[in-house]
């Protein structure tokens, strides 16, 4: 697959939201952005001296304005992008983003919608909201941070309080979000989506499972998922019957590029952008990418080499 092709943008605004989150303006340099749905995320391209970096942010502001807004926590462990946006960009800056993608959309129905969201989880939610606001529609956003003075957007979510349609959660005060409670009263026509760490999304997944079927549990997940005893595999390369040799600590993408030298197209090496697609030719694919839906995951005939790894080994992939 290639890669998705660039929009230029300017940074119009740079506003400090918590001591750890700045939010970003975009505009277009030329012309007018693409439209995009509630939900929707852009890949930020960095180039940074020999490396760039490619972060995936969701698009914060309503659908249908001419601006693309994001909102960037500054990671201490990050690769380098969340610190680039921090320290280099700033009004003015150009920046190439992708087209915008939605993989975290909300359900065609009626709902009640309930959305969860941990720390900068809630990022994907403000469109959210303001869609389900907009339309109608019924909803609940419980949102569960550390502290007031690292979270986002806690002032604007404050003004909807009044209507129960939002909870918030000071962990720092003691409000904790009782997942069984909330799970324990919703209707079977509810949809629930969660968006914030892993040990969240992995608790809502467990809690929402007891109630609701699978496709009605939704989550937003970028950065790599973890994955519990990873082991070693061998992924052969069918063009060249090259075979090399992927470590539990690697990634199929990382092992190829420094063991077999093979140069494969990339772009956020985390399983969102579906840049790395290649061919399945023979084995099972563990699938931990955000991008393949559940039917292609099924169907076992492409994988993400970034993240996904073998389920039943060895793989054999069109490279
Ligand atoms: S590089 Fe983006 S999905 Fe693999």
């Amino acid at each position: 697959m290639a890669a998705p092709q660039t929009i230029l943008t300017t940074v119009t605004a740079v506003d400090t939201l918590s001591d750890e989150i700045k939010a970003f303006t975009l505009a277009p340099v030329d012309g007018e952005l693409p439209g995009f749905t509630s939900g929707s995320h852009v890949i930020v391209q960095m180039p940074d001296g020999e490396t760039t970096h490619a972060n995936a942010y969701s698009l914060v502001n309503l659908p249908g304005q001419n601006i693309f807004c994001i909102a960037v926590k500054r990671e201490p462990q990050s690769r380098g992008g969340s610190r680039y946006m921090h320290e280099q960009v700033q009004v003015g800056s150009t920046l190439a983003v992708s087209p915008p993608a939605n993989l975290f959309a909300l359900a065609t129905c009626d709902g009640p919608h309930i959305l969860i969201a941990g720390g900068i989880g809630i990022t994907p939610f403000m469109s959210h909201i303001a869609a389900l606001d907009q339309a109608g529609a019924a909803f609940e956003l419980h949102y569960s941070y550390r502290d007031a003075s690292v979270a986002a957007y806690v002032d604007v979510l404050r003004q909807y309080q009044g209507s129960g349609r939002v909870v918030l959660y000071d962990n720092s005060q003691g409000q904790k979000l009782d997942l069984p409670a909330l799970m324990g009263r919703l209707d079977a026509h509810s949809h629930v989506y969660a968006c914030g760490p892993q040990v969240l999304m992995d608790a809502v997944v467990a809690e929402a499972g007891k109630v609701l079927p699978a496709e009605h549990v939704h989550l937003e997940q970028f950065g790599k998922q973890a994955v519990k005893d990873a082991h070693t595999f061998t992924v052969t390369l069918a063009r060249s019957g090259k075979e090399v040799e992927v470590g539990p600590d690697e990634s199929i993408l990382h092992a190829i590029e420094r063991k077999a030298k093979v140069k494969v197209e990339c772009l956020c090496r985390e399983g969102y952008c579906g840049t790395c697609e290649t061919v399945l030719l023979g084995g099972q694919a563990l699938h931990l990418d955000q991008y393949l839906d559940d039917t292609e995951k099924a169907a076992q005939n492409k994988i993400m080499i970034c993240v996904s790894r073998a389920h039943q080994g060895p793989l054999v992939l069109d490279l």
